[in-house]
């Protein structure tokens, strides 16, 4: 995990019963190596002093837009140009909609007009206050900026008895959020600009009746992490997913699928406006004849369940008149290269990325390993990507995508 060794942080903290807790995390920032600047508005004073703040980062705490001394000094545009990452911590419903709307009449909202540093909001206020349409409205426009991260509010018991969402997150998750988008700014180098990529991931359930399923082992977890590859090299990821135990990257337009009926129907609802179309789900290749009103009884010895042909959504999209580049995983248990090969050919694809499945290995893993097979200059071309953690993979993998591909895509 990269520390925050030398790091440049604004902590801003509104005005909000949460502000204690952003005391802690000021400390654990600055335990992490963190150079951090806090700025304070008027009502976060209220909660608490700066003189706090002060003395556990050793820096004045700054307030004032027009404060003469400091602007002699490191003035707000300085101290906006300064910062690898600004924190607001907590967040209040009133400072959330004033850097919505672009306002800047206190240091903390001019400090997010002027920055370009991202910017991680750990939002904290009234359960009430958190639902209200216009406060959702807000967080939504937020949320969909690329540099602008949130972090909560957990769900809890609050300081004024109420009980939902609106709790400030706990410090440490919000430091484990901060260092991973430093993190991943680090490691990226914008190759899928202005890109869109489409991905499906995890598994389809296909229904035999209300209680059961016919299902695979399919984690998430490779798709997932293509998704966030993607994202960190600037793309613009609709990730179709079906059910599973992890967590979305953030910035990814979701869409949660179940069947494989529901996932061709949603790829294809969205692929016109994709430069690249990459296929990690492992669709269920067959599905329940029909599924069963009522609870399959247990009245013979067998039992024979009719199953008929799911869409192939891989095939469909190469099919497209106007595809994007297709890319298709394979997952075999024997004759890799073989299969994949067919499979690339057969479905009109540019790639195909076929891995070894079964005795532990590839579906559930964290690690994986990777064989890509491309056409180029009528030949087959090859490139083994050897076992490695799936988000190392997956950055390989959009790599590859990327210079192998999109140079010679127009922009839509
Ligand atoms: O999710 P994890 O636990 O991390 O595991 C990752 C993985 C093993 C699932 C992944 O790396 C992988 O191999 N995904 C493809 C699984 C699969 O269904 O392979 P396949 O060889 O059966 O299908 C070939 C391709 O056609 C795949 O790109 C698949 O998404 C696509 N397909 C298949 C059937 C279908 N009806 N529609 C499709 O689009």
């Amino acid at each position: 995990m990269l520390s925050l060794n030398n790091k440049k942080i604004i902590l801003a903290v509104s005005g909000g019963i949460a502000a204690y807790k952003s005391a802690l995390l000021l400390r654990l920032l600055i335990k992490q190596g963190a150079r951090v600047q806090v700025v304070m508005t008027e009502s976060a004073k209220e909660f608490v002093a700066p003189l706090t703040f002060q003395a556990l980062s050793g820096e004045i705490v700054r307030s004032d837009l027009f404060d003469s001394a400091a602007e002699a000094g490191m003035g707000h545009i300085e101290l906006a140009q300064w910062a690898d990452l600004m924190i607001i911590a907590p967040a209040t419903a009133n400072t959330l909609a004033k850097i919505t709307h672009g306002l800047a009449d206190n240091l903390l909202t001019a400090l997010c007009l002027t920055s370009k540093a991202p910017l991680l909001i750990a939002p904290a206020m009234n359960q009430q206050m958190w639902n209200n349409t216009t406060t959702q409205e807000n967080v939504t426009k937020l949320s969909k900026k690329q540099s602008i991260f949130l972090c909560g509010p957990a769900l809890g018991e609050q300081a004024c008895g109420d009980s939902g969402y609106g709790r400030m997150e706990e410090p440490q998750k919000i430091l484990q959020q901060g260092i991973k988008i430093l993190e991943n700014q680090t490691i990226s180098s914008g190759l899928l600009k202005d890109r869109h990529i489409l991905i499906t991931a995890g598994p389809t359930i296909e229904d035999i009746d209300p209680v059961r399923y016919v299902t695979n082992r399919s984690s998430g977890k490779m798709g997932y992490a293509i998704a966030q590859a993607a994202i960190n090299e600037g793309a613009r990821v609709s990730l179709v997913s079906g059910p599973v135990c992890i967590e979305q990257p953030q910035k990814v337009e979701f869409y949660s699928i179940r069947s494989a009926r529901q996932m061709h129907e949603t790829v294809l609802k969205i692929v016109a406006s994709a430069d690249v179309f990459i296929a990690t789900a492992a669709v269920a290749d067959y599905r329940p004849a029909s599924k069963r009103i009522q609870k399959l009884k247990k009245n013979s010895e067998n039992l024979t369940i009719e199953l008929i042909k799911n869409p192939d959504i891989l095939a469909d999209v190469a099919a497209l008149a106007n595809k994007p580049v297709t890319i298709g995983f394979a997952a075999e248990t024997n004759d890799i290269e073989a299969y994949a090969i067919d499979k690339l050919k057969r479905k009109n694809l540019d790639m195909i990325a076929a891995n070894q499945v079964g005795d532990a290995k590839g579906f559930e893993k964290d690690d994986n390993e990777l064989y890509l097979f491309w056409h180029k200059d009528n030949e087959i071309q090859s490139k083994k990507l050897p076992l490695a953690d799936k988000q190392i993979l997956a950055k390989q993998l959009i790599e590859e995508i990327a210079l192998s591909f999109t140079q010679d895509i127009n922009i839509l």
